[in-house]
């Protein structure tokens, strides 16, 4: 079982979107996936009460006490997804100890430094001590033909955490996507955004697959 969370204190940047499309895009490719709605807001959790059999399962979990629960509620996955919630510390530092992979959306054009370092921080405080998880920045909502170089590669530099190839671009699909309870990839005509999120889901499946066992 492995373990991805999906980070950034800062709210609306697209965590929800990401943790539930790619938990789709794992589910596509016969992995057994859990997601795990850690936010009050319960967005994944509305996202799989609209969706029918296909849709991943989602569990709600409010206590920061990940790393003691998703052992137990993961056994039998493949892979667990945590959703994370804006402005939840608490909650936040025990998702990262229960995580071998942490993602940090970033919104290009609103790219806010301070949230995204704290996650930062969060990240390599535990691998200090447990020499685990990876952390990657992805973009999210990128507007289609504008340049990203300039604004968050000033941003991220300095903060030593890879930023992953694969991102989303802004488009109605995943809206969509969300609010009929599936993923981009089960909508026609919304291949552009089915693509992405295939992207997204192999690279996280190779992040995941490039961990080496820690040693304790
Ligand atoms: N790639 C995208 N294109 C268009 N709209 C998007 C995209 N990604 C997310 N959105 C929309 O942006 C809003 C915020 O996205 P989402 O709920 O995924 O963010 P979040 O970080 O989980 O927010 P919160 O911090 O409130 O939990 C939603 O209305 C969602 O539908
Ligand atoms: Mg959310």
């Amino acid at each position: 079982m492995k373990v991805v969370s999906v980070l950034n204190r800062k709210g609306g940047v697209g965590k929800s979107t990401i943790a539930c499309q790619i938990a789709r895009g794992m589910q596509l490719r016969e992995k057994e996936v859990l997601i795990v709605d850690t936010d009050a807001q319960g967005t994944a959790s509305d996202w799989a009460e609209s969706g029918g059999e296909d849709t991943p399962l989602v569990v709600k979990i409010d206590r920061a006490t990940l790393e003691d629960d998703i052992p137990k509620a993961g056994k039998q996955y493949d892979v667990v997804i945590i959703d994370g919630a804006a402005k939840a510390e608490r909650m936040n530092v025990s998702a990262v100890k229960a995580s071998d992979l942490v993602l940090i959306p970033l919104q290009p054009s609103a790219v806010d430094i301070w949230p995204v370092k704290e996650t930062v921080e969060l990240i390599k405080t535990r691998q200090e001590v447990a020499g685990r998880p990876q952390g990657a920045f992805v973009v999210s909502r990128a507007v289609t033909g504008t340049n990203l170089a300039s604004s968050i590669e000033d941003v991220l530099s300095g903060l030593e955490l890879p930023l992953m190839t694969a991102r989303t671009h802004q488009r109605v699909a995943y809206p969509e996507a969300m609010g009929r309870g599936v993923g981009v990839m089960d909508l026609n005509g919304r291949e552009k955004a089915a693509r992405e999120v295939e992207s997204m889901t192999s690279e996280v499946l190779e992040l995941l697959n490039q961990q080496r066992p820690v040693v304790t």
